[in-house]
């Protein structure tokens, strides 16, 4: 017996802003013993397409980023964008900004609190109109996701703060300046914020110990087609030219595919066995996964823009560390946590880049997994199967997680709280229903 599915659709079109948004009280019925197998599309990378947006702010005039998920962070920065002036439509799975309209530097609490990653408009809105004022972001469910490094590398380039009632005043009372920042850790948010200030800044910046994932690649390709000129993306060291603002104009681009979505999809066939190919998507991307879903005990097929994977012996324990790009992303840490919860062995699951991002765990082991926490590290000793339960999303990865567990656990599993899922994961039901899931969305009820 199939369950019923109900219909998802996102409408972020011109003007309306959140309207049409599903953000009601919705949960993900999974009816378990269930297999994934088939082709799934990955959708743009939705850590991507922010930061295009915001860097769109920097060239007057529309530019069109195209294969742009249908997600409900890319409507909350839309409507960031909208709130600063700009027009912003969707068209299918391609959005039309135009930034000629923007007109303020302010990006309110109520915003910035519904999505952390709003604080990436400071950069381009520095680089812009030489100030900003952007509410501070507070901490999430996964640490205390600190600011600093964003701060010292805009410091660096000559802009000075203030926080006024919880809002950061930015100022660049002798304008913006090249410099030489290395930074302490390679933050994926402080590379792109400073990097979207330093290509409109006087003379070169040179940004050590930057951040190397495929979405900083990204976002410098976007930026050199508005007229940028950086050099070294993808490495740790990365070069900017400044150019004067005037030299910045709008451009079309394409985002790149989604390597978490991606990833959580083939975590997906390896659970089941198989096979799931992922479509969309460069396997350099995926290279530590990959390696690890190989260890696990999969067999990994790759061309140049898809991933197969399909299992026929047992998952065989594996020990994983998160860590920068190229390292294991911690986007994925729940997901394989999940594989080691059904591997055979005890695997170690070290997580290195947030300090609170293990509970995930707690809600697996309601279905049954062996975990033992000790502090960052999570010591798994697999288990024969999982049973069936209600469970919460505790962030947006761990309930991707979550519904993968519910689809090969025993019985049925109500997974609660997706907003979290849909913050990321572009119709994440229909693709599963696609791969032969039994998933669905309904009304929450009272929790049993
Ligand atoms: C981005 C991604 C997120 C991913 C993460 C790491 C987006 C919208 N989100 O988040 O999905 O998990 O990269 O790959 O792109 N830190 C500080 N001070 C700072 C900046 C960061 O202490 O100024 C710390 C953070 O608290 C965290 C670690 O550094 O512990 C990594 O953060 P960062 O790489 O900046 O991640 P985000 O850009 O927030």
């Amino acid at each position: 017996m199939h369950l019923r599915v109900a219909s998802f659709g996102i409408r972020a079109l011109c003007g309306e802003g959140l309207k049409g948004l599903s953000m009601g009280k919705e949960s993900i019925l999974v009816r378990g013993n269930g297999t994934l197998s088939g082709e799934v599309k990955i959708s743009g990378a939705k850590n991507s397409a922010l930061k295009l947006m915001a860097a769109s702010i920097l060239g007057s005039g529309e530019s069109v980023i195209h294969n742009v998920p249908d997600i409900s962070d890319i409507a909350i920065m839309s409507d960031v964008l909208r709130r600063l002036g700009a027009t912003v439509c969707r068209e299918d799975h391609s959005l039309r900004i135009d930034a000629s309209g923007v007109d303020s530097f302010s990006t309110p609490y109520e915003l910035v609190s519904r999505m952390r990653a709003s604080i990436s408009v400071l950069g381009p809105l520095i680089g812009r109109f030489g100030q900003a004022r952007v509410a501070m972001p507070g901490g999430c469910q996964i640490g205390a996701r600190k600011i600093d490094m964003h701060l010292v590398g805009l410091e660096s380039l000559g802009v000075m703060f203030e926080v006024d009632h919880g809002t950061l005043i930015a100022s660049t009372p002798d304008g913006l300046h090249g410099s030489h920042v290395v930074l302490e850790f390679p933050s994926v948010g402080a590379t792109e914020n400073m990097l979207m200030a330093a290509v409109v800044a006087e003379g070169v910046t040179l940004i050590d110990n930057a951040a190397r994932e495929p979405e900083i690649v990204d976002l410098c390709t976007m930026l050199c087609a508005m007229g940028a000129r950086i050099t070294g993306a993808g490495s740790m060291s990365i070069e900017v030219e400044g150019v004067p603002l005037e030299d910045l104009h709008p451009c079309e681009h394409t985002t790149v595919g989604d390597r978490i979505e991606a990833g959580t999809f083939l975590a997906g066939g390896a659970l089941t066995g198989g096979p799931v190919t992922v479509q969309g998507i460069d396997p350099e991307y995926l290279r530590m996964a990959i390696l690890k879903l190989k260890a696990m005990g999969c067999d990994v097929a790759c061309g140049e823009d898809y991933v197969t994977v399909k299992r026929e012996g047992d998952l065989i324990a594996a020990d994983i560390q998160t860590l920068p790009h190229p390292g294991f992303p911690t986007d994925l840490q729940a997901q394989f946590m999940l594989l080691s919860a059904l591997a055979e062995g005890t695997s170690v699951i070290t997580e290195n880049v947030f300090e609170n991002r293990f509970m995930f765990a707690s809600e697996l082991m309601r279905m049954g997994a062996d975990i033992t926490l000790e502090d960052h590290h999570a010591i798994i000793r697999g288990v024969q199967g999982l049973q069936g339960a209600p469970v919460s999303s505790t962030d947006l990865r761990a309930g991707a997680a979550l519904v993968l567990a519910g689809i090969v656990a025993e019985g049925y599993t109500t997974v609660y709280e997706i907003e979290h899922i849909d913050r990321g994961y572009e119709d994440y039901v229909g693709k599963l229903r696609s791969l032969g899931a039994d998933v669905v969305r309904k009304e929450s009820e009272e929790r049993v």
